[in-house]
C-alpha cells in the first residue's frame, strides 16, 4: 500500500501561468494503488511541474535532494513550486517525510555538495559507493545514489533513464523492486522511457491536452512507436526523411 494514496488538484487562480497548461487546466484526481507509479506525456505536458509540486509537499528542496540536503547555490529551474498550494494529498496512514527528490538537471549539484560535505567528514561517501560522484560516470553515480543511499522513503525522480544505458536501467529497475517490495519505499517518477514504465503493476498516468488519464505501458505512444521504429528502422526513416 503506497505511503501516499490519492493527488488531487485544488481550483488554481485564474491568474496563474499553470491554467495554460492543458493537464492542470482540465483537474485531476490520481488514486496511486501501487508503489511505482510513472507519469507520462509529451515534452511541456506538467510533468516536472506536478514532481516539483509533490517534492515541495513533502518537504524536500526543490533543487533536488531530501529534506536534510539544501543542494548548491545556483538555481536550477524553479526555486519554488507555483502547483504546491494547489494539491491535496491523501497519505496513508499519515504524511512522510523521508526520501529523495530528483531533478535530472540537479544531479551535478547534488554530487558536488556531497563532496563538501565529505571533506569534513569523508565517511558520508560511504552511502554513495565509496567514492565522489563526480569521479563515477553519470549512469554510475546514479546507480551507486539508488543503490547506496536510497533505503524508505518516498523517492520523487524526473527522467531518470537520462543516465542510465538499457543495462543500467534494468538495474536501476531490479533496485526500485527491492525498495517496494520491502513496503518502505514509494516511488513517483516522470519518464519517457518504455523499457521503464513496463514495471509489472506499476500505476502509469498520462498528461494529455485534455486532462491526466491512467493507462497501460501498452496504449502508450513511447511504448508504440518505439517498438514499431526498433521493429523496422529502415523503413521507419525512409517514410520520414524526403529527399529534396
Ligand atoms: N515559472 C513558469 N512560468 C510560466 N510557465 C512555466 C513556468 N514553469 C514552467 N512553465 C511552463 O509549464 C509547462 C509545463 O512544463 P513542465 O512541467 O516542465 O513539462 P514537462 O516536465 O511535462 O516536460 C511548459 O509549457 C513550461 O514552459
Ligand atoms: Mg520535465
Amino acid at each position: 500500500m503506497p505511503f501516499l494514496s490519492q493527488i488531487s488538484l485544488l481550483p488554481v487562480h485564474e491568474d496563474s501561468y499553470l491554467n495554460e497548461i492543458p493537464s492542470i487546466k482540465a483537474g485531476f484526481q490520481m488514486n496511486l494503488k501501487h508503489n511505482v507509479t510513472f507519469f507520462v506525456g509529451e515534452n511541456g505536458s506538467g510533468k516536472s511541474t506536478l514532481l516539483e509540486g509533490l517534492a515541495s509537499a513533502c518537504g524536500f528542496s526543490l533543487r533536488g535532494g531530501s529534506r536534510n540536503h539544501n543542494v548548491g547555490t545556483e538555481s536550477y529551474g524553479n526555486e519554488e513550486s507555483a502547483l504546491a498550494p494547489y494539491l491535496h494529498l491523501t497519505w496513508t496512514p499519515r504524511r512522510i517525510n523521508r526520501g529523495f527528490f530528483m531533478r535530472a538537471e540537479s544531479f551535478f549539484n547534488f554530487a558536488s555538495h556531497i563532496d563538501e560535505l565529505a571533506k569534513a567528514c569523508p565517511e558520508i561517501l560511504d552511502a554513495y559507493g565509496g567514492r565522489s560522484l563526480h569521479q563515477q560516470s553519470h549512469g554510475e553515480s546514479f546507480l551507486a545514489l539508488f543503490n547506496n543511499h536510497f533505503q524508505a522513503g518516498i523517492y520523487i525522480l524526473d527522467e531518470p533513464e537520462a543516465a542510465l544505458s538499457p543495462a543500467r536501467l534494468l538495474a536501476f529497475m531490479a533496485v526500485i523492486n527491492q525498495l517496494e517490495q520491502s513496503g518502505r519505499a514509494q516511488f513517483l517518477i516522470a519518464t519517457h522511457s518504455p523499457m521503464l514504465m513496463c514495471y509489472p503493476g506499476a500505476t502509469i498516468y498520462e498528461f494529455k491536452n485534455d486532462g491526466v488519464a491512467e493507462t497501460t505501458y501498452q496504449d502508450t505512444e513511447h511504448f508504440n512507436l518505439t517498438k514499431s521504429f526498433l521493429n523496422n528502422p529502415e523503413m521507419y526513416l525512409r517514410h520520414l526523411f524526403k529527399p529534396l
